[in-house]
């Protein structure tokens, strides 16, 4: 099975909700948001998989691995919401995959600490990205509402998790370089 089509180890947190009809418009930009969640996480497929194969120390190789298994569960929760919400999954994914396993791999290979550094700030960043995505869908769109909360929480955990095994902090340049390569992945996800 390619990296980006998994099946869940958890239940879809929306699994037990109702789903609202949605108007044309809300259901249009809820598959949008959804969609650049869905490449998101493909990314983060490709960001832990990197990062897993060039770990040096044991205990950062299972934090890598646990953390890729509710990766695995975003993505395949986000690619059913796309369907249910009549929707696709990006067209560029395989090429947000190539580059950012490039990525997490040149991280990896500078150092641990680096590569932790790099884990930690892009989970803050997509923290944020999802705190707008909540103010964004429509109070209707429960379900993406609810996989997008749990999301949130264990994007959260994935960063502190990454602080507590000695992320180093990387330079403001840095983050701002990924913070502009995000913003570029998110425009392109929503339309293609
Ligand atoms: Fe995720
Ligand atoms: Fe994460």
């Amino acid at each position: 099975m390619a990296a980006t089509e998994q099946v869940a180890s958890r239940p879809s947190p929306a699994q037990d909700l109702a789903d609202p009809p949605l108007a044309l418009g809300e259901q249009r930009h809820s598959a949008g948001l959804m969609r650049v969640n869905h490449t998101g996480e493909v990314c983060a497929q490709a960001l832990y998989l990197g990062q897993a194969l060039v770990a040096r120390d044991p205990q950062l190789k299972r934090f890598l691995e646990d953390a890729a298994a509710e990766e695995r569960d975003h993505l395949a929760w986000c690619a059913a919401r796309l369907e249910e919400l009549d929707s696709r999954t990006s067209i560029l994914n395989p090429a947000w995959f190539a580059g950012s396993i490039l990525i997490a791999i040149t991280a990896a290979a500078i150092s641990d600490a680096v590569s932790l550094g790099f884990v930690e700030e892009t989970e803050h960043q997509v923290c944020a990205h999802l705190d707008g995505h909540l103010n964004e869908l429509s109070e209707h769109d429960v379900r993406s509402r609810a996989i997008v909360a749990v999301m949130r929480a264990d994007e959260a955990e994935h960063a502190n998790n990454a602080k507590l095994n000695g992320a180093q902090a990387l330079p403001r340049s840095i983050k701002r370089l990924m913070s502009l390569q995000a913003r570029v992945m998110t425009t392109l996800a929503y339309w293609l």
